[in-house]
Parts: structure tokens; sequence; C-alpha cells
């Protein structure tokens, strides 16, 4: 039968195929590996997977991908990131190299506050541009899914521009988005507190739900210094109204009760959880919120890594995001994510990729087509060619590893 494309043979397939939803428990580290496979693809979604001489047989196709040395992933899935944003925060990188904290900074009005500055100042043909630039930036990384925070306004122009941004990339680009609200980022010093909390519930979330961009999410920064759990609680509960499900930035540096509150409201993830404990694992092991680990964000401020091990041991469905932003976490790449999951979190690869792949999707319900972060039969044809013979050989190379071919919808990206 003639197909639009076959790949085959393929040295080590990882399928992720299995039952839906997110993985936990034993299931966490199965990633469904196949050798000397081959996959076809029709009108942009997985047709069969099989054994390569089988599948060599029975199709043909004007573009066959010789894959016989390559390791072939389900395309990353990144979810969580900051990806619009104007300006530079290198000037917080070098202070914090002299023992000034990330804390520090931002109590200063440093930090997230001067990209809030940044961010308003530059016109939306801008913050579309470079939002495009780190789009191409982390496609070449191996990332064909991503959720996108628009996180930095803070005003009512301010973020209505980043909606705008997300909405004329989305239009420019293949990648898959989602798309999440934040305007609950930090508190803009040019009005009260309590002001703040009201215009982001009667004025920015009805906003950003009519908005073109789609968002499906809306986030809280849950912390000392930024929104406690009342408050997180009240903005969650008005995004629900608006058809927004929450996602909760939580225990980064300090317990509040974020977790506790995420689970609570059915939110689709809780992020960071660097500070979190044996009682929030608990928790979020007894819901269906997926915990949400960045380790390149502990990498990149110094801090201790979020305890994935135990929350996988506890029965977590745990996904990983690059946290992608100019502050606390300057990281495009989802493999060097993989690479310290797994050299610094202590999972198997396999663990790392099942939370890479389908326990990142499961964390952006209903955003994203079904399917995505798998390779089952009817899934569309996102994947990755990596030059590795192994999984383990794939993130032993993490610091510097690309995919060699990139398929987004059956299409070479
Ligand atoms: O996820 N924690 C809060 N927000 C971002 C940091 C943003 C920034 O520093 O600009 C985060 O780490
Ligand atoms: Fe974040």
């Amino acid at each position: 039968m003639k197909v639009d494309l076959i790949i085959a043979p393929i040295r080590e397939l990882h399928t992720l195929q299995g039952r839906s939803g997110p993985r936990r428990g034993r299931d966490h580290g199965d990633t469904g590996v196949i050798r000397d496979a081959g996959i076809v693809v029709n009108d942009g979604h997985v047709a069969s997977i099989g054994p390569a001489h089988e599948i060599l047989r029975e199709h043909s196709s004007e573009l066959v991908v010789d894959a016989s040395k390559s390791v072939v992933t389900p395309g990353l899935v990144d979810c969580h990131t900051h990806l619009v944003w104007a300006g530079d925060r290198s000037e917080d990188f070098v202070r914090r190299s002299s023992g000034i904290s990330y804390e520090q900074i931002a109590a200063e009005g440093g930090g997230i506050l001067s990209t809030m500055r940044a961010t308003r100042e530059a016109s939306v043909e801008d913050l579309t541009d470079s939002l495009l630039s780190r789009i191409e930036l982390i496609r070449s990384l191996g990332t064909t899914t991503c959720e996108i925070k628009a996180s930095y306004g803070l005003s009512p122009e301010g973020c209505r521009n980043e909606l705008d941004a997300i909405a004329a990339a989305k239009s420019k680009t293949n990648l898959r988005i989602a798309v999440t609200f934040m305007a609950a980022h930090a508190y803009p010093p040019d009005r009260p507190q309590e002001d703040f909390v009201e215009l982001i519930r009667s004025e920015l979330l009805p906003m950003a739900a009519g908005h073109p961009a789609g968002p499906s999410f809306n986030d809280v920064f849950c912390e000392v210094g930024a929104f406690d759990v009342e408050t997180t609680e009240l903005i969650l509960r008005a995004g629900i109204e608006l058809g927004l499900t929450p996602k909760v930035h939580a225990d980064e540096f300090n317990v509040l009760g974020g977790v506790e509150l995420g689970c609570r409201l059915g939110a689709a993830s809780c992020d960071h959880l660097l500070a979190s404990g044996a009682h929030q694992f608990r928790t979020l092991a007894e819901s269906s919120t997926v915990a949400v680990v960045m380790p390149g964000t502990a990498h990149y401020l110094g801090k201790p890594y979020a305890d994935a091990r135990a929350m996988i041991d506890t029965g977590c469905a745990v996904a990983l995001g690059t946290d992608f932003n100019p502050g606390s976490s300057m990281i495009p790449s989802m493999p060097f994510v993989l690479g310290l999951a797994v050299s610094k979190m202590k999972l198997t690869p396999e663990e790392a990729l099942v939370a890479a792949t389908v326990n990142a999707a499961a964390a952006l319900p209903d955003a994203i087509p079904e399917g995505v972060g798998t390779l089952a039969p009817g899934a569309p044809a996102d994947l990755c060619l990596w030059p590795a013979r192994t999984l383990g050989e794939m993130v032993w190379q993490y610091t510097f590893i690309r995919p060699t071919q990139v398929f987004i919808g059956g299409r070479a990206a």
C-alpha cells in the first residue's frame, strides 16, 4: 500500500503506547520499546507500527527514512515555559554569582518586575519575533509541543500584547502550543495589591478567556513575596468560572499549601515542587493532578532538586518541563532536562522519557490533540530521530544532543 511516509528500519523505537492518561508507579518506566521497528504515517497520523521487515514489505512511499542508526521517540512535550518576554536578565545572573539570591533580587524590584518593564515596552511585533525565534530554537532541540505562559505583562495592555503575540506566533508555526494565562506572576508596583487581584478577576481573566490565543489554563505563583494561598484560590476560582483550568507554581521555595489547594481544585498540574515533601507527594499521588518538575530551574538557581524519585515511588504522575524563562531557567533544551532528571534526580532514562512525553501531555489536558506524546496508531505523527543507539546513550549526551530529524504531523519540521 502506498503511504505518505515510512520510517524504517528503526534501531530503537519508544512508542509510549499503553493505557491512556498519565503513567504512575511501575508503569512510569514503561516506554513501550520496540527494536528493528517501522512506522507508517498517513494524513499526519501514525497509521501502523510493526517489525521493520513487515512494514517495508507491505508499504511503499516516496519518503522512506532510514533510522537504523537512531533512537526514535515521540516529539518531546515541554509542559511549562514562559516563552514570551522582552529584555534580558544577564545582570541578575551575574549578580547571583556574587552571592545575591534570586529572592533578594526579586524583593529589590528586579527579577520578574524587570522583565515586566521590558515586556510592557516591547511592541507586539517584537514580542512575536522573539517568541518565534525561541519556538524555532526549542523545535531544533526536539520539542514538538509546548505550553506557553503569558506571564510578564501584569497590566491590561501588557497581558493583551503577550496574548496577541502568542496568537500571531501560533498562526505562523506548526509547533503544537497550549496557552496558559498567568497574570498572577508578581504584584506590579504601580497599584495596590488588592486592586491588582480585583483587576485580574474582573478584567484580565475575562479578557484572556475570550482572546483568540485560546488559553486553556490559569496559573498562579503561590509563594512568599508573590501570591498567598487564599489569594491563589480566589484567582484560580475566578478562572474556573471562565472555563480556565487551574495550574499552580507551588512549593518552589517554601511549602505554603499550593499543592493541597491545586489538588483540591482539580488543577491540571502543580509545578516546581522543589520544597515539597512526603505530605505533598501523597496528596499529588491521590489526585489526578500531574506533578511537574523542572530540574533546569534548580540547576540554574543553584537550589536543591525536587525529589522526583520519591514522587514516582509514592505514586505521583511526574512530568518534566524546562521552565524556559529569562530569570530562573534560561534553558530551552528538553534533552538537557532529561539528562538532569537522570543524573541529579535519579530517574531512569525510561522514567524521564515518560515524564517528557505522555505525562507532560497529561499536564495539558484538552489543550493539545489526543495521543500527543505517544506513537500509538492514530496518534499525531510527531517524532524525533536521535543520533544514539539506545535511550541511555541519548541521555548520556544531554549537554549537546539535538535530533537529526523532527517531524510534526508527519511533516519534516
Ligand atoms: O517559574 N517562579 C516564578 N516564575 C518563574 C520565574 C520567572 C522569572 O524569574 O522571570 C519560574 O521560575
Ligand atoms: Fe514557571
